[in-house]
């Protein structure tokens, strides 16, 4: 039977052979089936194909079969589940068992790789998959050597996952040993955050959209933020996390090809070459940090104990599993980068990555300069931002300025936003049905070369040696669930600059009062949030001060005082202040002080006042709050 065929367009990958090394594991039933059952649901696996998986797990081909059955429904993505597309692939699924350090294994794999494809267009075309730990990289390569693999006719391609290496030193000595066995175009090194969409997108905004050409340069663009927050921890990855941390985990790979779409020089053409040259010229343009830069412009932390999205309690990361209870592993790093290259002199890329924060999502924020007039016009322009949401919400915006309705002319921050759900009916995938299909095609482009994963490293490096040889001074510094550590935030304080936190109806509706509100508000409200981190001790507003802003207490806990220095009461999560001032317009009755760090939401009052006029209920509320409060003062 052949797969059903659905409009994807793409022609199906040829005819070929995917071989599986550690096909028991946990890779292979999670995402590599899932991705073939979609490839094959959308036609695009040829009537050629089989995959041929070698593991440690005592199977035939019937029990390896029946295992990917009972687990597919688990894993699959999509809501209506192929049962046609599985049969198919499921036909296709053999299995051998078999140790890596045994020659005899790799034996019987080459025989049982000829013999499913038995001469037939499949042989021509072979692609192996090291779904292993890399401890055993070095090993398989040589065992698929001397089996014959690297000798195989036609076309071979072996995929490599992360981690590509720990270190500079130990990726290019195992780019050593790979290109020992393998030709260079024959190597496909994976980076799964290649296989998302609104990363491919990066590529595609570049080079089509015309409009923003002139502009992208440091000229234009004040600074960029790439960021990759996650609310889980470890997951029980304590034992692999422990020895890698945020740098090597995200940012020496996921985030640097990021940066590298974003950056780049337009490529001379989408020839897979052009392409990756081009984004190796931006990698070299990275100046790596000094050991100075490394201090001033590089942030670590680790998380503490705290809450989880749910409101659940969250262990700290010295008591996840498998980690070291006096582990300085950082599980979120922040880094200020600078190119030297003429489009980005002099202009800060600032990359951060975390782990057991706030709200999951992959943020690129580019900030634009403001208008230069807009100053002496008496106009307020905070400079326009374009935002990338690359995951889990998938989409583009542009904030900017827009004159409120009404006589006056003020101005509210609004978006204007391009959502993925909206144009397109793309089912829900993996990310590896992508790489997958290019490697069975053979096209490189979305794979590392060996030149850009060297440098990714290089850069790196010097941030990954001072941190070794300086444990952190107070570890753990930030606590689960919050934005992350102080430093990082006083990292782009400094520069004059804050992070964009970009929040979601999701972030806000988790708190209790958020929740409530109605959409057409959280939505409208979203944008002109600013966030504002303060840390224990700090004065948010003073007594008698006449600043019009109200408070959302995101983390943290603050004291409410009296002009004589009395304690009138206290704030915290989920509740807000600032409400008297903004409501009645006089000046702040009393002082608020943080008594721990704090993440806050702040919302100028203008916004407030234009943004709660159509929802009298919600208005009500405040101002119920507002008037108990100014009682209780009296
Ligand atoms: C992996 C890291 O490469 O990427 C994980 O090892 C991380 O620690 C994951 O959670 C994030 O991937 P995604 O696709 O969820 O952003």
């Amino acid at each position: 039977m052949t797969p059903p065929r659905h409009p994807a367009g793409a022609a199906p990958a040829p005819p070929g052979v995917l071989v599986i090394l550690g096909a028991s594991g946990d890779l292979t039933k999670r995402l590599l089936l899932p991705a073939l059952l979609n490839l094959a649901s959308d036609g695009l696996l040829p009537d050629d194909f089989a995959v041929v998986g070698m593991g440690r797990s005592p199977l035939d081909t019937a029990g390896f079969r029946a295992r990917q059955r009972a687990d597919i429904r688990g894993f699959a993505t999509r809501p209506d589940f192929d049962e046609a597309a599985w049969s198919w692939l499921e036909s296709r699924l053999h299995y051998l068992p078999g140790e890596f350090d045994d020659a005899a294994a790799f034996a019987r794999l080459r025989t049982a790789v000829d013999a499913v494809a038995a001469g037939g267009p499949a042989a021509g075309n072979t692609l192996l998959y090291l779904a292993i730990s890399p401890e055993f990289f070095s090993l398989v390569n040589r065992q698929l050597d001397a089996a014959g693999f690297t000798r195989l006719p036609g076309t071979r391609r072996i995929i490599v996952e992360k981690p590509f290496g720990r270190d500079l030193a130990s990726a290019r000595a195992l780019n050593r040993e790979l290109l020992a066995h393998w030709r260079e175009e024959e190597i496909y090194r994976i980076d799964h955050y290649l296989g998302k969409e609104t990363v491919q997108n990066l590529l595609a905004f570049r080079l089509a959209n015309g409009m923003f050409a002139p502009l992208w340069n440091g000229r234009h663009i004040d600074h960029i933020q790439i960021s990759a927050a996650e609310t889980v921890g470890v997951e029980g990855r304590g034992g692999y996390y422990d020895h890698t941390g945020a740098v090597r985990d995200m940012i020496q790979n996921h985030l640097m090809q990021v940066l590298a779409y974003l950056g780049m020089e337009p490529p001379e053409s989408l020839d897979p070459g052009a392409v990756r040259d081009a984004k190796a010229r931006l990698l070299a343009d990275v100046r790596p940090p000094t050991a100075a830069d490394v201090a001033a412009s590089c942030v670590r932390g680790q998380y503490g104990a705290g809450k989880q999205a749910d409101g659940s309690p969250a262990v700290g990361y010295r008591e996840e599993p498998s980690v070291d209870p006096r582990s300085a592993t950082e599980t979120f790093a922040a880094l200020r980068l600078h190119l030297d290259n003429e489009r980005w002199q002099g202009m800060p890329v600032y990359l951060r990555s975390g782990k057991a924060l706030w709200k999951r999502g992959t943020e690129v924020v580019v900030q634009f300069r403001p208008e230069a007039g807009a100053a002496r016009q008496g106009v307020s322009d905070a400079g326009n931002l374009l935002v990338f949401h690359i995951q889990p919400h998938q989409a583009v915006e542009i904030r900017m300025s827009t004159k409120r309705p009404g006589p006056a002319f003020a101005l509210q921050r609004t978006g204007m936003r391009f959502d993925y759900a909206d144009a397109f009916q793309a089912a829900r995938g993996t990310g590896y049905e992508v790489l997958i299909h290019a490697a069975l095609s053979g096209d490189p482009t979305l794979f590392s070369r060996t030149d850009f994963v060297e440098r990714a490293w290089q850069i790196v490096q010097p941030v990954l040696d001072a941190w070794a040889a300086a444990p952190p001074g107070h570890v753990p510094d930030y606590a689960a669930g919050t934005w992350g550590p102080r430093a990082a935030a006083e990292l782009l304080a400094r520069d004059g600059r804050h992070w964009h936190e970009i929040l979601t109806r999701e972030s806000l509706a988790r708190s209790p009062f958020f929740g409530e509100a109605p959409p057409l508000l959280l939505g409208a409200m979203l944008p002109a949030f600013r966030p504002r981190a303060a840390s224990a001790g700090e004065t948010i507003v003073a007594a008698g001060a006449r600043d019009d802003a109200i408070y959302f207490v995101c983390r943290g806990a603050l004291e409410v005082l009296r002009p004589d220095g009395t304690a009138l009461g206290a704030v915290g999560e989920g509740e807000f202040f600032g409400e008297m001032a903004v409501l009645f317009s006089t000046p702040r009755s009393a002082t608020v002080r943080a008594t721990a760090d704090c993440d806050l939401l702040v919302l100028d009052g203008e916004d407030f006042r234009r943004l709660i006029e159509g929802f009298p209920a919600v208005e009500a509320r405040f101002r119920a709050v507002a008037e108990a409060r100014r009682a209780a003062d009296r």
